[in-house]
């Protein structure tokens, strides 16, 4: 098959984890006989500094004439520590969610036996835990107008919108997604106090008849976010709007061991991207010692997910079992910082693995 992928590696430590988990796809693609070709471009911060824009028209081009994107991560410290600056590299990371019709993002929380103890909750409640999160990516507080600050700067405003077109695609993937698992599906809102979660409820209310096998239950994001912790494994397939789910997914993570090891599929409209649901870890960037993981697992999406490329998908996914089986970890998995591998021995080890599968 023809895999024709645009890599946009971003900034920071995205470039790093990005190289790694390209060497995973020219590795796995080079054993199952696909023909692979690749093309860079620019987002974020780098591209702000290169064409003043974080999102340039090239980089949409190649994003739509691509079967998939690998994304690293955006984000710099000068413009976080700078709440005047016009530009910013999320607005690249917005634009291209809202250009390629991005309205899902799916995130699995996959615990690997081998980090069980990495996790600080008891083994016996995180042991069998696996869920996947459903995050709305193009709604809510993020993109909703008006936005902004009056006059005198001293008030800002942020506007949550959420339309029934947008509820509704959100949540058909959600009931689709808990019938090809075990049928369980957790709507997330906070209708107690939200007009939009409240649109949010009503509309899962008039769906659940069409999925009759789908056990339906409703928890509000506060009380979710205490029970990911206390009972991860009540959980199947949870969906939720864009703030919430950024959140709830990144304190899901804990779970799992390391930030550095969870990977997420955009998918909606237009091309599908493929991303570590991290950001650019600004202060390991250029240190080689990020955890790559995330983001080859996200390459592993992408076979799947992109290309319905299963077995191309489970061999990536068993290298990074077998990996951390074997103790080649970056520093975040190890509490002795000397037995800790760079990420690109990291790489090596997986890239060795699937040449000798
Ligand atoms: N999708 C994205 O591109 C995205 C997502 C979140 C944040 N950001 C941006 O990233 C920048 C940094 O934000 P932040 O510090 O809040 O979040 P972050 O995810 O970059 O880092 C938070 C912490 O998680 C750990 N971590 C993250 N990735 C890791 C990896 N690969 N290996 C090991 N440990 C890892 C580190 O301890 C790090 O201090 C900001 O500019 C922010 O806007 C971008």
């Amino acid at each position: 098959m023809k895999l024709n992928i645009a890599v946009l590696a971003g900034d920071g430590i995205g470039p790093e984890i990005v190289a790694q988990a390209l060497r995973v796809t020219e590795t796995v693609a080079k054993k199952f006989g696909h023909e692979l070709q690749t093309k860079e471009a620019l987002v974020g911060a780098a591209a702000i500094d290169a064409t003043g824009n974080p999102y340039p028209d090239e980089t949409h081009e190649l994003c739509m004439q691509s079967d998939a994107v690998l994304f690293g991560a955006i984000g710099h410290p000068r413009f976080d520590n700078d709440p005047s600056a016009k530009v910013r590299p999320e607005q690249g990371l917005l634009a291209m969610r809202k250009k390629l019709g991005l309205y899902a993002n799916i995130r699995p929380l996959i615990i690997f036996p081998s980090l069980l103890e990495k996790s600080p909750l008891k083994t016996d409640r995180v042991e069998g835990a696996d869920f996947v999160t459903i995050r709305e990516l193009t709604g809510g507080l993020y993109f909703g107008q008006p936005q902004g600050r009056s006059e005198n700067g001293d008030t800002a405003y942020d506007t949550c919108i959420y339309t029934r077109m947008e509820v509704e695609r959100i949540l058909k993937l959600a009931f689709e997604f808990a019938m090809k698992r075990k049928k369980r599906l957790t709507v997330v809102d906070k209708a107690n106090v939200l007009a939009t979660s409240r649109l949010w409820r009503q509309i899962s209310k008039e769906m659940e008849p069409q999925y009759p096998e789908v056990v339906v239950d409703y928890m509000f994001v506060d009380n979710a976010a205490m029970q990911i912790i206390q009972w991860p494994k009540r959980f199947d397939v949870m969906v939720t709007e864009n703030l919430f789910g950024d959140i709830l997914t990144d304190e899901a993570s804990v779970i799992a061991g390391s930030l550095g090891m969870l990977p997420s599929a955009s998918i909606g409209i237009h091309t599908s991207v493929f991303e570590p649901i991290h950001g650019s870890y600004p202060q390991a960037a250029g240190k080689n010692i990020a955890n790559p993981c995330a983001t080859i697992l996200s390459a592993a999406m992408m076979f799947e997910y992109a290309y319905k490329l299963d077995k191309e998908a489970a061999l990536i996914r068993k290298a990074v079992e077998a990996s951390l089986e074997a103790g080649a970890v970056t520093e975040d998995l190890t509490d002795d910082k000397s037995k800790a591998l760079s990420t690109s021995a990291v790489g090596d080890w997986i890239v060795e693995y699937i040449l000798k599968a």
